[in-house]
């Protein structure tokens, strides 16, 4: 068996969590639109309530701090927004000024600076620069002139003057760091709270560090994690979790690998550090939240919730908690998987809603996985209406939860304080608000008290060097035109536009998806569909993929030269996998010198035939072939995994490669091969101008893309009016056989494809030194296209042919300070290993900056000791086989060389 579900489904709930990931926006909306009940005067009550609140807001001018003001002039919608972000994210970690400040010129000397200035009433901000944010002052430049703040700005931009914006934009990034982070270690965390404490607030402490590349780090993470829960124990005061402090867990911090690909890794190894963790917990009777990260993380992070709840050591605890994002499509079905989950476990769970903190990466991956649909909302009000509908679940299953509603929005936070007065709930005891460090306290401190409502702060705890991630999202959340917060801070809004109910622009619409927000697949427009990928953090699709694979592993291909004529081919021989000679998948015959010759007659025979067809209808065949594609795509997948040794992300984006060449030329192909364009020209004479197949092209590929690479060349080819020869790989002729196959199903003409199966000197040799042949196509070593160049160059009589090839190279990475350096080893991994690093474009060659040269070279050592190299048909592999016996060893050869 190659694939285990990662984790047995306990209740037919678990599958409808699924079977909602990708599910359609409007129905499920419409859904959420069903379940959800309210009347007029609840609305009225809910907006009187929100009003009042933000009112208060509004007059405590504190609430409008710096940091506001900053935000709203500098939105995310604004180039210089994204600038100053991108310069804020980068900028603590260059450790030389030299750098430093080239970075700042670079990226402060674009951008419509001087459009900002006027449009606060906050002087600070008017000065828009960060500079002058910080020191709270105009700089006085060093020739002690004091310029306008947009003089001052371009002067400092110069060189004399970047120093002082380092040392400001320097302050700026301490001063954002205290916005949203309340202190580098625990004791000190506990202290600073203190006064809110006072206040009434209780809190939930964050250990900041996320998304672990190395198993160093992820301990690193643990012991933090570990270190503040057992100071919290000795804060404890109480047995009941709500009314103790209490402690939220990234899983991503505690396992450099928290992949749904990984599930069994994740199972030995995170799950005894989580349970560890949750037990130390338990025992001094703290909440404990497991955050909710990107969707693809839902499932696994259910599953281990799943064997907490189960665990006998933590019995009758009600500190244990779960994060539910109701951005997400599936938010009701995983509370309903959680209500049943607490019913059956005799136990109650502490539950945070939150609307979720990943939405931009949520929306890109879906688009640049090509996944049916996103797992979350595309419209805002579609977000409110599922957090107001998760809402009132919770509150009327308090026998299931402990409802910690997690919002700076006064709409939500005024629907909820109606909602809890239906469901005639304690406000006191029976439900928590919770707002994050730094954010909605303002809201909060209008409504906690004794025997008012309970609030907690979410306060994260850590170093700079681990807070980038976090102040990202907090950056968007404050900086998003859809965001509350960035409303509320918008003066020239008037209260009512802010708190509109969100049901007023949802009832009524046929189509609840955003109509700026395409679907994955239309992603492009008319220029082509993006081809639909296969989600490989959903155990329904791969399930289906592993069904079918199943049958292919047992299946026999015999491939074998396709051609316009009948000559016989060679004897077969048996084809086996890379990974092992003896399990065989087919058989293959090479084409002969006779074949050879017959099929480029042929050939060139069709080729004027082939060439009148004009692109429009050419283009119209490759679309087709793109059909059949996607209708075999499995076994097309299959074939990469068996006969190229492909892991199974590989085999998809070759797959995906494979469909986007056929549709980017065929678009190709009614943009350039149209009808012939009149050239101006003298009486009497008539000029046009119009581009045609040259005649025969031979399409050599390599084995590294055996599906995609093959295909490309084949249809640029094709579709420009060529008859085409295509000599596959040696080592991947089943692959270019079915592919071939495939084109003839869709109505491509025999003569037009043919398929020429065989060794390099043995058939491209003949091929490229015939004098019927007008162009090359190779993909391969520059070795190679020299002896091609040669050979074309070589064939006496014979009018000049085209070449075209893409050899390998030596593809270097330079990174220097400015880099994230999870993002670097991320990269660097990827690029150098994933096809096992047999890509042309694989990195071989990294440039560090010597100052961050030897964390960085540390990080990506832990990263390759995670990197699983087995048989690639298993989800968890990382690193398939090489594709021969003779790629094994000039590989060894050069590590050999090295190693000397
Ligand atoms: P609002 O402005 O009313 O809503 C913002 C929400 O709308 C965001 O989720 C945003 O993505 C969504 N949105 C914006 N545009 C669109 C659109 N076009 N279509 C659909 N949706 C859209 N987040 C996590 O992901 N995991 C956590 O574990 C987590 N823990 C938190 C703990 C606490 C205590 C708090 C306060 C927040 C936590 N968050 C977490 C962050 C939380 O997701 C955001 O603070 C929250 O989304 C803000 O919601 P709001 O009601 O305050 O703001
Ligand atoms: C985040 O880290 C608060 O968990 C939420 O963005």
């Amino acid at each position: 068996m190659h694939y285990t579900k990662p984790y047995a489904s306990h209740t037919a709930l678990r599958a409808n969590i699924r079977q909602q990931y990708l599910a359609d926006e409007t129905r499920t909306v419409e859904t959420l639109l069903n379940a959800f009940t309210s009347s007029v005067n609840d609305d009225l009550e809910i907006q009187k309530t929100a009003v009042e609140l933000i009112q208060a807001m509004r007059q405590n001018e504190q609430t409008s701090g710096l940091m506001d003001q900053f935000l709203q002039e500098f939105s995310l919608s604004s180039q210089e927004g994204i600038i100053l972000m991108c310069l804020a994210e980068a900028l603590l970690r260059i450790p030389d000024a030299q750098t430093a400040d080239a970075l700042i010129s670079d990226k402060l000397g674009s951008g419509d600076w001087q459009a900002h200035l006027g449009n606060s009433d906050s002087l600070l901000v008017n000065a828009s620069t960060w500079g002058m944010l910080l020191t709270g002052k105009w700089l006085t430049l060093a020739d002690g002139v004091k310029r306008s703040p947009y003089t001052a700005f371009k002067k400092m931009l110069t060189k004399s003057g970047t120093p002082s914006i380092r040392l400001a934009l320097r302050q700026a990034m301490k001063i954002m760091g205290h916005q949203f982070v309340l202190a580098e270690n625990i004791k000190t965390a506990v202290k600073k709270s203190k006064p809110r404490r006072d206040k009434g607030f209780n809190h939930s402490y964050d250990m900041l560090g996320e998304a672990a590349k190395t198993q160093a780090d992820a301990k690193e993470y643990f012991n933090a994690y570990l270190n503040a829960i057992t100071e919290l124990a000795r804060q404890a005061k109480t047995d009941q979790p709500d009314l103790n402090h209490g402690i939220s867990v990234k899983l991503s911090a505690l396992h450099p690998r928290y992949e749904f690909a990984k599930a069994a890794q994740v199972e030995a190894v995170l799950y005894p550090r989580l349970l560890l963790l949750a037990q130390a917990a338990y025992d001094a009777q703290l909440g404990f939240n497991i955050d909710a990260e990107e969707a693809d993380k839902l499932e696994i992070s259910l599953s281990l919730f799943q064997k907490l709840a189960e665990d006998p050591s933590l019995k009758n605890w009600e500190g244990l908690g779960f994060v539910v994002q109701a951005y997400q499509k599936r938010a009701m079905a995983v509370i309903e998987w959680l209500a049943d989950l607490a019913q059956k476990e005799q136990r109650r769970f502490m539950l945070r809603l939150v609307k979720g903190a990943y939405w931009d990466t949520e929306i890109k991956q879906a688009q640049v996985q090509g996944y049916t649909d996103y797992p979350v909302f595309t419209r805002k009000p579609n977000t409110d209406l599922s957090y107001l509908v998760c809402a009132k679940t919770l509150l009327t299953n308090t026998d299931a939860f402990y409802p910690q509603f997690a919002t700076h929005n006064a709409h939500t936070v005024a629907s909820i304080i109606a909602y809890a007065e239906q469901a005639s709930i304690a406000k006191d005891s029976q439900f928590e608000f919770q707002c994050l460090y730094g954010m909605g306290e303002s809201l909060y401190t209008q409504l906690v008290g004794q025997g008012e409502y309970r609030c907690r702060i979410y306060a994260p705890v850590g170093e700079h060097k681990q807070l980038l991630a976090y102040l990202v999202r907090r950056l968007l959340e404050n900086g998003a035109n859809t965001s509350f917060v960035h409303l509320l801070a918008d003066k020239q809004l008037d209260v009512e536009s802010i708190v509109a109910n969100p049901l007023d622009s949802i009832r009524g619409r046929t189509s609840h998806r955003h109509a700026a927000i395409a679907l994955p697949q239309n992603l492009l427009g008319s220029h082509r569909q993006n081809t639909l990928g296969l989600n490989l953090a959903d155990s329904d699709c791969l399930d289906i993929y592993y069904a079918d694979l199943k049958k292919w592993q047992s299946h026999q291909w015999c491939a074998a030269p396709i051609l316009a004529s009948n000559e016989v081919s060679n004897t077969a021989e048996t084809v086996s996998i890379p990974a092992g000679a003896s399990h065989l998948i087919g058989t293959v015959q090479t084409a002969n010198a006779p074949q050879i010759d017959a099929a480029l007659t042929s050939a060139q025979g069709f080729s004027a035939d082939w060439n009148a067809t004009g692109g429009a209808s050419r283009a119209e065949l490759l679309e087709a072939v793109a059909a059949l594609y996607e209708q075999h795509r499995n076994e097309l997948m299959a074939l990469c995994q068996l006969e190229a040794g492909k892991t199974l992300v590989d085999a998809v984006s070759e797959y995906r490669e494979a469909v986007d060449f056929l549709r980017y030329y065929a678009q190709q192909a009614r943009q350039l091969f149209v009808a012939p364009e009149q050239l101006m020209g003298p009486t009497g004479e008539k000029n046009q101008y119009q581009l045609h197949g040259r005649g025969v092209f031979v399409c050599i590929s390599p084995w590294n893309f055996p599906l995609a690479i093959f295909t490309g060349q084949i249809a640029a080819a094709l579709v420009a009016g060529n008859t085409v020869l295509a000599k596959p790989a040696e080592q991947a002729p089943l692959i270019a056989w079915r592919a071939v196959q495939l084109f003839h199903e869709a109505g491509v003409p025999l003569e037009a494809l043919q398929l020429l199966i065989g060794g390099g000197a043995e058939v491209g040799g003949k091929l490229t030194s015939d004098r019927r042949v007008h162009g090359v196509v190779f993909t391969g070593g520059m070795d190679t296209a020299r002896l091609i160049h040669q050979s074309l160059a070589d064939r006496p009589n014979s009018p000049l042919p085209h070449l075209i090839a893409e050899t390998g190279g030596l593809n270097a990475m330079i990174v220097d300070s400015s880099a994230l350096p999870e993002q670097v080893v991320q990269d660097v991994v990827a690029s150098a290993f994933q096809s096992a690093g047999q890509r042309c474009s694989a990195l071989r060659v990294l440039y560090l900056q010597d100052d961050i040269a030897d964390e960085i070279i540390k990080m990506i050592t832990g990263a390759m000791a995670e990197l699983e190299t087995a048989e690639p048909t298993l989800l968890d592999t990382d690193i398939g086989p090489i594709i021969d016996t003779a790629a094994r060893a000039a590989l060894q050869t050069h590590l050999d060389e090295f190693k000397s």
